[in-house]
């Protein structure tokens, strides 16, 4: 059984080679890091490949940073360097020039060479500058922990030179959207003392070629630039520096008034130029790398420059000539300027007009260190969105789009959500800018428009849980995030190949069970949580962005509309009728989304108001799609947990029950999201399912119809986050609750799951019993406590509502002739042990 593991190496465990396995790479004599300096990665990669070659290989080698004579390349030596550094005259670089010279900015040449016929290999690794040879260190490390040998010659340079993470931190050290714990980089209002984990994560931000971080959250705080606070980032930016990871903050718009102490924070009042110039000037003092300044503005409630009359480009200007003088920094002016109070009761309204309708006209009026940061959609991070039409919008000004790692609206990393083949939708989409072929991933690299600064960000959250991101498997997607930015035509399929085997074993059911189950993962999840177009179905009005709630996302001024009523759903999005929105695509894509019959079927309710009962390309009506792929997706959920069982002894216990923790709960949420879906619109068109599956449950038995002692009923709301609309709560919250069922069900073997809330405000306690009446000769079946927050590291609910609605399994139970069926809940504090219904499913049923 291999050794437990807790995530915190990810993919840099550097899990030693079997021993036949490594006499088949060299034996190196020395590694030479051409830097003395150790903030310099260079001398970082050096001590990498020490550490590297010491876990992988089991060798001992020492690292100096200079080569003994000039040119000389010792034999079986590891070189690592930049193009500047190292000896031109070296007749190894000599052959490698041309290589070398065509290398962008980060890029790396790496190469093993042979000292004569048989002689021993000596590795050469050379970057176009000191990340790029940190770049190829990793590389040759990777390729060594996959167990593949070093290739002669290797080139490569990243698709752009911006490959961002956003944190979302906040300075109390807690995290927007966060889902693994508290903050690395703040607690109480200032920097940790000790940022050991903030190191860490640069190592392995670096390792995917990751190249800069905002700290802090776009929502962000005056105190982030307090004197304490500005030493504090210097020593995140020092922690960081040795990986080639520099440091960016997100800033408060109303920084001068509330820190300043002036009266206006207007972008062109000469005081507050004054303040953000002399506030800069402090910041490069503590940061003199500073990547530069994230502005959300005029955005869910922010001040901005348009609460002071003057243009979004006033506000963007303002800091972007504050960090002028001061070298390459950029302003990242968000796109995401929207009103979220719009009314809906005009049809004309659409919040995914607003980017363009904000943007427009602002293209030649920037700064050119003025970078817009546009979310890759049009709304937010929704399972299934067309690109943000922006897009196509601005020519001179550069832009970066914006990803999440972090699974807000996509589970939360409690549900398996591989992303990169979401993201490929996205960067592999035409968008025809003049009648040209003109992928996204052409307009960010900045390859279509001639652009020398532009790229990636993605919002990433990691916590200080061990896991990083809260979930092993979560952490493939933040591995792919760094090789997209590289290489935006990665394939999916290789991309998680190759952080499993790095991740957990070079086993092939390891590996295969891994792919097969992430490549699966997100058409699983759209499937049971929102498909067509129609957005991820969840409860945007409580603000968790978690479990499903389809009537929250209408009502609301947050325009995240579906429409639905009794007979239609979806959004009309067309110019003839609608809101317009189709129209902001260059011409050849208006076209196919202004029409129904041409707009893809998964996005069709993204575009089109249609009813229930319009035919779909697959001949299905939207209501009968709506009912099959709830039902898909949920079935394939529940195979998740079986298949990763797979993986029990292939490696380490520890991340092998942690997973199936995971999985087993998805497959236990995917069956509420699909109740939950399929039921609200049921009720809602009463069209009904052809396969009567939907309010048709015939091995379930409802809490509510026990007989109940110190429990009573209540109705749940919404309806369709509980099986009848109730469930069972003890009576006060200080004495356990009883509720008996004589079972009706034949005898037999069946699984039996009990579906439950648990919510915020206490851990209940529950124990499940099988046992004929009278008998004092009960059989536990289980006995678990409502304690989901633990071990999945996020706070969904503090109500019995979709988010907290959940289930447990218990497998292979005997149920004998008169066998009473007894759920005793303790409660504790608010969490009065509520539960909503027990299913007997015989073998193979899923319900
Ligand atoms: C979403 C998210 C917020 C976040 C915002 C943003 O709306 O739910 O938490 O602040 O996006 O990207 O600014």
């Amino acid at each position: 059984m291999p050794a437990k593991e807790d995530g915190l190496e990810a993919w840099l465990r550097y899990a030693p080679l079997p021993a036949e396995h490594v006499k088949h790479h060299p034996r190196f004599s020395q590694i030479v890091a051409l830097s003395e300096a150790n903030s310099s990665p260079v001398y970082t990669a050096g001590k990498e490949i020490q550490s590297g070659l010491s876990k992988i290989l089991r060798q001992k080698v020492d690292v100096t940073n200079t080569l003994p004579e000039a040119a000389q390349i010792p034999a079986s030596a590891i070189v690592v360097g930049t193009v500047d550094t190292f000896p031109s005259a070296a007749p190894a670089i000599e052959k490698i020039k041309e290589g070398v010279s065509s290398l962008k900015e980060d890029g790396f040449w790496l190469g093993a060479r042979k000292d004569g016929n048989n002689g021993p290999a000596h590795v050469l690794i050379i970057g176009q500058n000191e990340r790029g040879a940190l770049y190829g260190a990793f590389e040759f490390l990777m390729l060594l922990a996959k167990d593949e040998p070093c290739p002669e010659t290797y080139t490569s340079s990243p698709s752009a030179p911006i490959r961002w993470v956003n944190q979302w931190d906040n300075l109390d050290g807690t995290i927007e959207r966060g889902y693994a714990g508290p903050s690395v980089f703040f607690k109480d209002g200032a920097v940790l003392d000790d940022l050991t984990r903030v190191a860490q994560y640069a190592r392995l931000m670096a390792s995917v070629r990751l190249n800069g971080i905002i700290v802090n959250n776009v929502n962000s705080h005056c105190n982030l630039l307090s004197p304490t606070n500005l030493k504090g980032l210097g020593r995140i930016a020092d922690a960081m520096r040795p990986w080639g990871v520099r440091i960016g903050v997100a800033l408060y718009f109303d920084t001068p008034i509330e820190l300043g102490g002036l009266s206006t924070s207007d972008p062109l009042d000469a005081n507050v130029v004054a303040f953000w110039n002399d506030i800069t000037t402090q910041l490069y003092e503590d940061v003199p790398d500073m990547l530069g300044y994230l502005i959300k503005a005029n955005s869910e409630g922010q001040p901005g420059p348009l609460t002071y009359g003057r243009t979004l480009a006033d506000g963007a200007n303002l800091f972007a000539r504050a960090l002028k003088p001061h070298g390459d920094g950029i302003v990242m002016y968000r796109a995401f300027v929207y009103n979220h109070h719009l009314d809906e009761s005009n049809w004309k309204n659409d919040r995914a007009n607003a980017a363009v309708e904000f943007f427009d006209g602002l293209d030649d009026v920037f700064e050119d260190n003025v970078l817009v940061q546009i979310k890759y959609g049009p709304i937010d991070f929704q399972i299934r969105e067309p690109p943000s039409p922006l897009l196509a919008h601005l020519r001179r000004t550069q832009v970066i789009i914006e990803f999440q790692v972090a699974q807000e609206y996509l589970g939360q990393q409690s549900h398996l959500v591989y992303l990169p083949p979401l993201w490929r939708t996205i960067l592999d989409f035409d968008l025809r800018i003049d009648g040209q072929q003109t992928l996204v991933r052409d307009v960010v690299s900045g390859e279509r428009f001639n652009w020398k600064r532009s790229g990636y960000a993605a919002v990433v959250n990691v916590g200080n849980d061990s896991t990083w991101l809260g979930s092993h498997l979560a952490m493939s997607n933040l591995y792919a995030y760094g090789c997209y930015c590289w290489d935006p035509t990665s394939d999916e399929r290789d991309v998680i190949q190759d952080w499993t085997r790095l991740t957990l074993s070079h086993h092939p059911t390891v590996i295969d069970t891994v792919t097969q189950l992430s490549m699966e993962s997100w058409p699983t999840y759209e499937n049971y949580s929102g498909n067509l177009g129609i957005q991820t179905l969840c409860d945007i009005v409580k603000t968790c962005h978690y479990g499903p709630s389809p009537a929250a996302m209408d009502g609301n001024g947050w325009g995240q509309w579906t429409r639905a009523d009794a007979y239609a759903i979806g959004m009309d999005r067309t110019t003839a009728t609608g809101t317009g929105y189709s129209g902001q695509y260059p011409s050849e894509v208006a076209k196919i989304f202004e029409n129904p019959e041409t707009t893809p079927d998964e996005l069709l309710l993204w575009f089109h108001h249609v009813p229930y009962t319009r035919r779909l390309k697959s001949g299905k009506t939207v209501i009968q799609h709506f009912y099959d792929a709830h039902y898909d997706g949920a079935q394939d959920a529940q195979t998740f947990p079986v298949r990763w069982e797979a993986l029990r002894g292939l490696i380490d216990d520890q991340r092998f029950k942690h997973t199936l923790f995971r999985l087993t709960y998805q497959a236990g949420h995917a069956l509420v999201w699909r109740d939950s879906i399929c039921n609200f619109y049921l009720a809602k068109c009463g069209i009904p399912d052809e396969h009567h599956r939907v309010g048709s449950y015939k091995w379930r038995v409802k809490a509510q119809d026990m007989q109940l002692s110190g429990y009573k009923v209540v109705s749940i709301t919404p309806f369709e986050a509980a099986f009848g609309g109730h469930a069972i709560i003890t009576e006060s919250n200080n004495a356990p609750g009883t509720a008996t069922w004589a079972v009706t069900y034949p005898v037999g073997v069946y699984n039996i799951a009990v579906n439950y809330y648990d919510h915020l405000g206490g851990t209940s306690r529950y124990q499940l019993f099988l046992g004929s009446e009278g008998s004092s000769e009960k059989r536990l079946i289980g006995n678990w406590a409502g304690d989901l927050g633990k071990h999945l590291l996020h706070d969904f609910s503090d109500l019995r509502d979709g988010h907290s609605a959940t289930r447990i399994y218990f497998k292979g139970v005997e149920v004998h002739e008169g066998d009473v069926l007894t759920i005793v809940g303790t409660p504790d504090g608010d969490e009065l042990a509520p539960v909503n219904y027990v299913s007997f499913l015989p073998v193979g049923i899923i319900d």
